[in-house]
């Protein structure tokens, strides 16, 4: 009985790297599906939920990827819907890693200081990875902001994050590096999770800030997210400061995406989102 992955993509082309880390987690053969979304699914879940006999089942898994977090989000619960009891198989949801990669930088943050009560700001947070990552500091007890270049954008991705998990966390508009600069004077904790190649605080936004203790950066292609760190950076401490950069990080996201993959052939009821994700990812950190 081959373990199989169903790797559905909300984009046009699913995913490679989701792709490979797929077989590298234990999928015995990977079929992609690109373009996919509520209306167009349906027949391909009835496909992987009817075919084989129910102790078999765990031998079936769903992957629920693409750049697009509402979509992806959208596409999750569609399948989770035509599920009904004993005919479901394991899913997952890592839209452009956002699961993985936030988890993986939280459980890192959690780990060097206590997150509850503590201010963190998620720079760039309007994207997948800073959006859960917003959602699961704040789920940890931190009063949490995230900044956007647009108030309306920053706006939009708190009211997503309060409707999927209860948390509240505040918008604000920070259009350039000095204004991303100020938005984390009062902070203990910084996430920077801005697209690739975005500078988004340089040094001295934060080699003089007291109120900083720990900062994570999940751009990994130059220039970093955070300037005056180093993307290899591993727990160590700069200026007073514990911190966390993408490879630094990255390796236990690999390895937490790995292991979720492993996980989903071993229950067709299981569903891996973020909770689910995160304490894993605390459990290995
Ligand atoms: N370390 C790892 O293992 C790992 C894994 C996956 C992803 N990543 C990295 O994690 C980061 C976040 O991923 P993502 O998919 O969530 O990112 P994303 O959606 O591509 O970008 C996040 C946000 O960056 C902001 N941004 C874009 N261009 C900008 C610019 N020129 N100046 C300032 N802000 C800008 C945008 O916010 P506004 O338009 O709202 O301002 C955007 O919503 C990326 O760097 C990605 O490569 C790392």
């Amino acid at each position: 009985m081959k373990k199989l992955l169903f790797q559905f993509d909300t984009d046009h082309y699913p995913s490679v790297f989701d792709n490979i880390v797929a077989y590298d987690g234990g999928a015995e053969h990977v079929i992609g599906h690109g373009g996919l979304n509520p209306e167009n699914v349906k027949s391909l879940v009835e496909g992987a939920i009817f075919t084989r006999a129910p102790k078999d089942k765990k031998n079936t898994a769903i992957f629920v990827g693409g750049s697009d977090m509402s979509a992806g989000e959208a596409l999750f619960n569609a399948v989770r819907n035509i599920f009904f009891p004993g005919f479901q198989v394991a899913i997952m949801l890592d839209s452009n890693g956002s699961n993985t990669t936030a988890a993986a930088g939280v459980a890192k943050l959690g780990a060097g200081i206590v997150i509850a009560g503590k201010k963190a700001v998620v720079l760039a947070g309007t994207g997948p990875v800073g959006q859960r990552a917003a959602a699961l500091l704040a789920r940890e007890g931190a009063e949490v902001s995230l900044t956007s270049r647009q108030w309306l954008r920053a706006e939009n991705a708190c009211t997503a994050i309060a409707e999927r998990f209860g948390v509240k966390v505040k918008a604000v508009e920070a259009p350039d590096q000095d204004a991303r600069g100020l938005s984390i004077a009062a902070a203990q904790i910084v996430f920077a999770a801005g697209a690739t190649g975005v500078e988004l605080i340089n040094a001295e936004h934060w080699q003089n800030n007291s109120a900083i203790e720990i900062m994570a950066d999940a751009n990994a292609t130059p220039p970093i997210g955070i300037g005056g760190i180093d993307m290899l950076d591993n727990g160590n401490q700069r200026h007073g400061k514990i911190i966390w950069g993408a490879i630094g990080f990255g390796t236990l996201k690999l390895a937490l995406h790995r292991a979720c993959i492993a996980k989903l052939f071993t229950d067709n009821k299981l569903v891996l989102d973020a909770e689910e994700i995160f304490s894993l990812a605390k459990e290995m950190t």
